[in-house]
């Protein structure tokens, strides 16, 4: 039996990095298809490096293109190289446009069935291009790993046939309490930054819904300088926002230093330490819930609701009065709420339902 791992941005490498390490250790046979839809060393290679996993056997060099365009090669070039490895399972991870190609072109080919890693996401917002690609990869997954009961009920309500459903934790749980485990000392790691334990907060954007239109983003990162005054925050800019950002025009910020992105192990230590997360991604929600430090989500919606439930997160959106007021909440609290995500062993357990289910 052949497992099929694909993935192609800096999420989906982190993930299934502990379903990769579970099929490793465990001598199964298995391959990795890596679409490149990120290619900057500082999005993919370091991600490889630093966790230690198998260079991909099959790089499809993909890269950047519009919607159509990038879905469209990536279906193509996933779709042969499916007909020569012809693998038993494969697994996609999350809401990408390489997660719809890879699921949409394993489900076209008899014989393989298609695995939904973190499936039962919705934000119920069509505008967010990985709503649609969430709901089109559910509905043609063969066995779909639902984080929590939150995501089983929505995929149930949708009429997806309970058999195919497992409430399974998310992979993401594995992925951090993996790598806090060796990840470098803390101290080091926030001397190299200038900064010190919980007198700095960590910032990331990277929405289209934040980043692509020039009067939201300056708007957001206006508020965001008037909480830096405070809290000095550490940006690390993902490459779509540094775009945005340089075509701003923008006098240098005040407070917020924006460095390039960072590896994943040092990125643990920077959230750990931080005394607020402030983020519109959806992987940083949940990170900030597992480690108990509180975030500010920066969207008007989330499918992470957990987050929000347990309190570990606000939705401010871009409202400054909003970002404001939990800015002030969250400095009164002490975190004390339950990670709703799992016990870090889900990937043992979609490994073996996937086997189960071919075997
Ligand atoms: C993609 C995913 C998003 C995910 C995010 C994780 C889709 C539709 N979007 O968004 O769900 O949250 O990855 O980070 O699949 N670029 C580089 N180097 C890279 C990658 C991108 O310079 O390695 C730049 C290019 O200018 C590119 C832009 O960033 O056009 C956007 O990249 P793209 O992969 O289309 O979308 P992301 O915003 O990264
Ligand atoms: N991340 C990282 N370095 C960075 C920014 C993010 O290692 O500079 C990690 C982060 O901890 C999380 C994942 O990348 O595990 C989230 O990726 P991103 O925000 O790009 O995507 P999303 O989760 O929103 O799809």
């Amino acid at each position: 039996m052949q497992h099929c791992f694909i993935l192609g941005t800096r999420p989906e490498i982190i993930k299934l990095s502990p379903l990769i390490r579970i099929a490793q250790s465990r001598g199964l046979d298995f391959c990795i298809i890596h679409t490149n839809q990120h290619y900057t060393a500082s999005m993919d290679e370091v991600f490889f490096r630093e966790l230690e996993l198998p260079a991909p056997n099959v790089n499809l060099h993909i890269g950047s293109g519009d919607h159509s365009t990038q879905t469209g090669k990536m279906l193509i070039a996933i779709g042969d190289e499916l007909a020569r490895l012809k693998p038993d399972v494969v697994y996609v991870e999350g809401d990408t446009n390489t997660v719809l190609a890879g699921a949409l072109a394993a489900a076209k080919q008899p014989g393989i069935l298609v695995a939904h890693v973190e499936a039962g996401l919705r934000s119920y917002d069509r505008s967010m291009p990985e709503e649609l690609n969430r709901i089109v990869t559910d509905h043609i997954s063969d066995l779909l790993f639902a984080p929590t009961a939150v995501q089983e009920k929505i995929l149930l309500e949708e009429h997806i046939s309970r058999d195919k459903v497992f409430v399974t934790g998310n992979s993401i749980v594995d992925a951090v309490q993996q790598h806090l485990a060796i990840a470098k000392d803390a101290d080091d790691t926030l001397r190299r930054y200038h900064l010190h334990a919980h007198q700095y907060a960590l910032l990331t954007l990277h929405r289209p819904a934040n980043v692509d239109d020039p009067a939201i983003l300056t708007t957001m990162l206006e508020n965001l300088q008037r909480v830096a005054q405070d809290v000095p925050m550490l940006f690390p800019v993902h490459p779509r926002t540094r775009k945005a950002i340089d075509a701003l025009d923008m006098p240098p910020m005040k407070g917020i230093t924006m460095i390039e992105p960072i590896g994943y192990l040092d990125m643990l230590q920077l959230m750990q330490q931080a005394r607020l997360i402030l983020t519109d991604s959806g992987g940083i929600q949940e990170e900030a819930c597992i480690l108990k430090v509180p975030c500010i989500t920066l969207r008007e919606n989330t499918e992470r609701p957990e987050t929000v439930d347990v309190g570990a997160s606000v939705l401010v959106g871009s409202d400054a009065k909003k970002l404001d007021d939990a800015v002030a909440n969250f400095s009164t609290i002490t975190p004390a709420w339950d990670n709703p995500f799992g016990d870090g062993h889900s990937a043992e357990r979609m490994i073996d339902i996937a086997t189960s289910h071919v075997a």
